[in-house]
């Protein structure tokens, strides 16, 4: 038997400490989060993706009175991302959540759901994407690799046939 150990590697930063690209993403970002249809649980979440011919595609959380047939902010921005834009690759991915009841004061972590949704768009692209994190206080976490969220991924790659 041997031991293993993870390391996460990312960077806090400040708000003011964003380059002005990553600062207007995020800006983008809190304003779908304006746009999100959240009735039940009141969690606005915005999302802002940036592609590599330079458009961004934004998402917001859509809720739904039968719960499960809702859909998260990131895999709304995704997949109107990829329907739009095929083939295009991602470059990053701004996350941020308007939410004034909520306990949470710092960065929104993506859900697994939306994780597995990530990488399964950087597997595709073989390309890094990169994470902006962040929501109601003035703290942002920046992944340079969505790979970082989710140690051992599902992956395509393992349905295939040997
Ligand atoms: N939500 C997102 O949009 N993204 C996440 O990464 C976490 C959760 C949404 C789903 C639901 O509408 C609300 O936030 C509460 O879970």
């Amino acid at each position: 038997m041997s031991e293993f150990s993870l390391t996460i590697e990312g960077l806090s930063a400040q708000k003011a400490e964003l380059s002005d690209a990553d600062a207007e993403l995020l800006k983008q970002a809190g304003k779908a989060a304006s746009s999100a249809y959240a009735p039940y649980s009141e969690f606005k979440v915005g999302s802002a993706v940036r592609l590599e011919n330079g458009e961004t595609v934004i998402g917001s959380n859509q809720e739904n009175a039968a719960y499960p047939a809702g859909l998260c902010a990131e895999r709304v921005a995704l997949f109107a991302a990829s329907t739009n834009n095929p083939n295009v690759p991602v470059s990053t991915i701004a996350v941020t959540v308007k939410a004034d009841n909520s306990h949470l004061n710092g960065p929104l972590t993506p859900c697994g759901g939306c994780r597995q949704v990530i990488m399964e768009y950087q597997n595709r692209q073989q390309s890094p994407i990169r994470l902006i994190l962040a929501g109601k206080d003035d703290t942002v976490w920046i992944f340079e690799d969505a790979a970082v969220l989710l140690p051992f991924a599902f992956e395509g790659e393992s349905l295939k046939n040997s």
